[in-house]
């Protein structure tokens, strides 16, 4: 599946919208510290929404920026008409509360659908906003035609940003879920069950086809970084080529529809007003 391919549909498309409504979304951008992977994120996603008409509001905070001083700035923006979304880039560095920055930004300005207000209503199948990585991924499973429904998704991993949110949206879909992580007995056991395969363990190459059925969808989050520099997903895409009937690539499969779909959200914010 190309995610690649998708997300450039995606963001042509965005840009005639924001073009024909005469829209001017505006999204403050927060990154905090020096952490490398955080940096090219963050550059991708500036980059990504110039492109499309977005603009965007930077601010790079040394590591050492106190909490209060971050809330103060999230506070700002909260109140600030001209601007629809805010983005705090995570991991933030072990000095600040993750979960009080995330709950300090207006749910309705929350483009990465990252506050509980938010994930509240996901679990009600009333979303407002979604984590941008669930919602790609369901994107991509549609354009390839793949509905969840009635199907055996089978989950590894339970981040806040990736596996619970993507378990809430899969059950929404009406597909039967399950949630495996480190304490799980059996993995390979219950991963061969799934009709759809979402992995998002941060451990490179963790699952081989020897975890798949034949046929299976398999939907990698991964990104890691080896030691000679190449980049890699969760799944070892190699050994999966032939068995999977569907499969994402690493670099150019979740990646850039993630990137699309905070893109996506604030045109839907800017268009909401
Ligand atoms: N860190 C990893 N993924 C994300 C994301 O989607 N949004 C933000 N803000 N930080 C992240």
């Amino acid at each position: 599946m190309d995610g690649k391919k998708l997300a450039q549909e995606i963001r042509t498309q965005l840009k005639d919208e924001v073009a024909q409504n005469g829209l001017v979304p505006r999204l403050a951008v927060i990154l905090v510290g020096d952490d490398p992977a955080s940096q090219v994120y963050v550059r991708n996603k500036q980059r990504a929404a110039e492109k499309i008409g977005i603009k965007t509001v930077d601010h790079h905070l040394p590591a050492t920026v106190g909490q209060e001083a971050l809330l103060d700035l999230i506070y700002q923006y909260n109140e600030d008409p001209n601007i629809h979304g805010i983005l705090v880039q995570l991991p933030l560095p072990d000095s600040i509360d993750e979960a009080k920055i995330t709950h300090a930004i207006s749910p309705q300005k929350d483009v990465d659908g990252f506050h509980p207000i938010n994930l509240g209503h996901l679990f009600m199948n009333k979303p407002y906003s979604l984590p941008c990585t669930p919602r790609g991924i369901m994107e991509l499973l549609a354009h390839y035609k793949i509905n969840p429904s009635g199907k055996d998704v089978v989950i590894v991993g339970r981040s806040n940003i990736v596996g619970r949110p993507m378990a809430a949206l899969m059950l929404n879909a009406d597909a039967t879920v399950t949630v495996t992580h480190s304490r799980t007995r059996n993995l390979a056991q219950k991963t061969r069950q799934a009709d759809i395969l979402i992995v998002a363990t941060g451990q490179a190459q963790m699952l081989d086809a020897s975890y798949i059925k034949e046929g299976a969808v398999v939907v990698d989050v991964g990104v890691n970084r080896l030691e000679d520099g190449s980049l890699v997903g969760d799944v070892d895409f190699e050994s999966m080529l032939g068995k999977a009937a569907y499969l994402t690539p690493v670099p150019g499969g979740v990646g850039p529809m993630t990137i699309a779909m905070l893109m996506k959200q604030t045109v839907e914010f800017a268009q909401r007003g």
